[in-house]
């Protein structure tokens, strides 16, 4: 024990690491670290809510268990989500589907070994939020009730909901972002989520005319009309399109095919975190919550906007 003692003591590693530790203590670490300044810090810390919310979703719909299991030291021993289901998928999209999840516990770790971040918040992932979504989007109940975990079309559809709502809102964080390593680390988290979307939507693309049992409905109309009530839950006019657009919509307003969303420059659409809230919260509000986080999205903007 003694000789142990002094043995770790003489090496310079230990003696360099602690005093680091004194200078840095706990907490104040992660982010005084790289010296990242408060607006930066609460514009890295929101897009942990839909980090969360997609490793969730991915790990249990492809492996059968979730952050609990693979990487609990991420929880924060936040609640566990609510509903989540192993999804009845062919090997492929499985796999793809596994791929994404484990990207998304290295985007997890990554944002929180730049901020404090904040415990996972209650996620509400049940078959039943997601057919709320659905039925939203058509403006009617569907019979039998939209299932996100009975197939692979499904599990897609359910997939097109998610990303890309976090790809939108990395790239309106970006022009407010004041320094270098916290750009650097949201344009490393956009290019894999806007490589999800892709992946996502060229899946359903080619898909696009597959009618998505037992509505008679198509693939191309699901993402069109998720897409039409992203836009209007967002308030912020056309910032979402669907797979298949009128001509005039897609690429340089010269063909209808859209497999990846894009404004008339085909730049992609930028969303704020109070947009976000409103369409993940399927309120319209961000100060109403509801949909995917049943008591809210945590980090100071969202916070700063419920009593
Ligand atoms: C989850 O969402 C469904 C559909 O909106 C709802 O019926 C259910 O009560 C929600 N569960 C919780 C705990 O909020
Ligand atoms: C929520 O925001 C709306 C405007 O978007 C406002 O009219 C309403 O009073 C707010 N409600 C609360 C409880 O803050």
């Amino acid at each position: 024990m003694a000789s142990s003692t002094s043995a770790a003591s003489n090496s310079p590693v230990l003696i360099l690491s602690l005093s680091i530790f004194l200078i840095f203590p706990p907490g104040s670490f992660a982010s005084s670290k790289w010296k990242i300044p408060q607006p930066d810090v609460d514009l890295l810390e929101f897009p942990l809510n839909l980090e969360f919310l997609e490793a969730e979703f991915f790990l249990w719909g492809s492996l059968g268990y979730g952050l609990d299991s693979i990487a609990p030291e991420l929880t924060g021993n936040g609640p566990a989500p609510i509903g989540v289901k192993y999804a009845k998928l062919s090997h492929p999209v499985r796999d793809v589907v596994a791929q994404f999840a484990f990207q998304e516990v290295g985007h997890l770790r990554a944002i929180k070994n730049t901020v404090p971040g904040f415990p996972r918040p209650l996620l509400n992932l049940s078959s039943e939020s997601f057919a709320t979504v659905i039925n939203s989007a058509f403006g009617r109940t569907l019979w039998p009730p939209f299932d996100p975990y009975a197939n692979d079309i499904n599990y897609l559809i359910a997939s097109y909901v998610i990303p890309y709502v976090g790809l939108t809102g990395y790239v309106g964080a970006n022009p407010n972002l004041e320094s270098p390593s916290a750009k650097k680390l949201v344009a490393g988290l956009l290019g894999v989520e806007s490589g999800q979307d892709a992946v996502i939507r060229a899946l359903l693309f080619e898909r696009a005319y597959v009618m998505v049992k037992p509505y008679g409905i198509t693939v191309a109309e699901f993402t069109d009309r998720i897409s039409y009530l992203r836009n209007q839950l967002g308030h912020a006019g056309v910032k979402d399109e669907g797979l298949v657009v009128r001509a005039s919509e897609g690429p340089e307003g010269r063909i209808s095919g859209n497999v990846l969303a894009g404004d008339k420059n085909s730049l992609a659409f930028g969303r704020t975190p109070e947009e976000i809230l409103r369409i993940v919260y399927g309120s319209g509000n961000e100060n109403k919550t509801g949909g995917f986080y049943p008591k809210g999205a945590d980090g100071r903007i969202a916070k700063s906007h419920l009593e």
